[in-house]
């Protein structure tokens, strides 16, 4: 009899699943609004708190229905100050009340707390690596519908025997992302975000090396093969990138609210986020100048 209730009750979810899927799949005719502001380093000094109130003024006079945010959200948990982080964090979480919509947060690698090796914290810390990040923000990464399309915001970062950050897609996560497509209709449009680059330019056109994309990516385009993967929306490099693979998905890699640790632009792009406009299953994208550039120059050379 249990077991038969327990069958009952597992058909009736998967049931209950695969009809939200649809429903998601027949209303993808909607048009809205969303944007997505990655490498914020949020910190009391270098007036970052009124160059990220200043983004967070000019997203909610464009009304858009949520904020997407693509890691790095502090600067910096890595060094393991436990006061300095609580410090970091609740700033953060005080700021985006500010927002007049939902926030949806992504995992950067300044967010990991006392990861590196000179931190005082051992790993048996609570908030150790990503345990800060998930007592202030919640899961480090999860999925949800929006107006028939999908949004997947992904942890792309795992620290090293050495202790340094890569960019990694655990398997843990890749476990559960096979899970969650599984309750996906295939038609479906779907945003991945990941604070690593999961593809980008930046080693080719700057000769640099380093942790700019995710090493084990290629998982997940395999996984998503199949799927309607729209867009990936990545951060990390504060680099300002789009491209468009294969007919089959686009990328774009979307500068940054900092700049150069808030000191200016980084790789020439100016401060600022990406506005996403959705009609159907398509998007058009922007790059937008919340002013920050002006306000910074204004201040570095004050007329006498
Ligand atoms: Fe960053």
């Amino acid at each position: 009899m249990t077991k038969r209730l327990l069958y009952i009750a597992l058909i009736s979810v998967v049931t209950l699943l695969k009809l939200t899927a649809q429903e998601s799949k027949n209303s993808a005719t909607d048009t809205f609004e969303f944007v997505f502001l990655t490498d914020i380093h949020l910190q009391p000094e270098m007036n970052a708190p009124q160059g990220f109130q200043m983004a967070i003024d000019h997203v909610n006079q464009l009304k858009p229905d949520f904020v997407l945010t693509g890691g790095d959200l502090v600067f910096d948990a890595m060094r393991g100050n436990q006061s300095r982080c609580d410090t970091l964090f609740s700033l953060y979480k005080n700021m985006i009340k500010g927002f007049r919509m939902p926030v949806y947060h992504c995992l950067g690698n300044h967010d990991l707390f006392a990861i590196y090796d000179e931190s005082p914290e051992k790993e048996s810390h609570p908030d150790y690596k990503y345990g800060m990040f998930e007592r202030y923000l919640g899961k480090t990464y999860y999925s949800f519908n929006h107006k028939g399309w999908h949004f997947i915001v992904l942890n792309s970062l795992d620290v090293t025997a050495d202790k340094k950050y890569r960019g990694y897609f655990h398997q843990e996560q890749l476990s559960w992302l096979k899970q969650d497509l599984e309750m996906v209709d295939k038609s479906i449009p779907i945003v991945l975000v990941s604070h690593i680059p999961m593809i980008n330019s930046r080693t080719q056109v700057t000769g640099g090396s380093g942790n700019s994309n995710v090493e084990n990516a290629f998982e997940v385009f395999k996984m998503t093969e199949k799927y309607n993967l729209k867009l990936i929306l990545q951060g990390h490099i504060h680099w300002k990138e789009y491209g468009f693979v294969n007919d089959r998905f686009h990328y774009i890699t979307g500068g940054s609210i900092a700049g150069n640790g808030w000191k200016g632009r980084r790789h020439n792009t100016k401060e600022g986020f990406v506005r996403i406009k959705v009609t159907g299953d398509e998007f058009s994208w922007e790059y937008m100048d919340h002013g920050w550039e002006k306000e910074r120059l204004r201040k570095a050379n004050p007329v006498n």
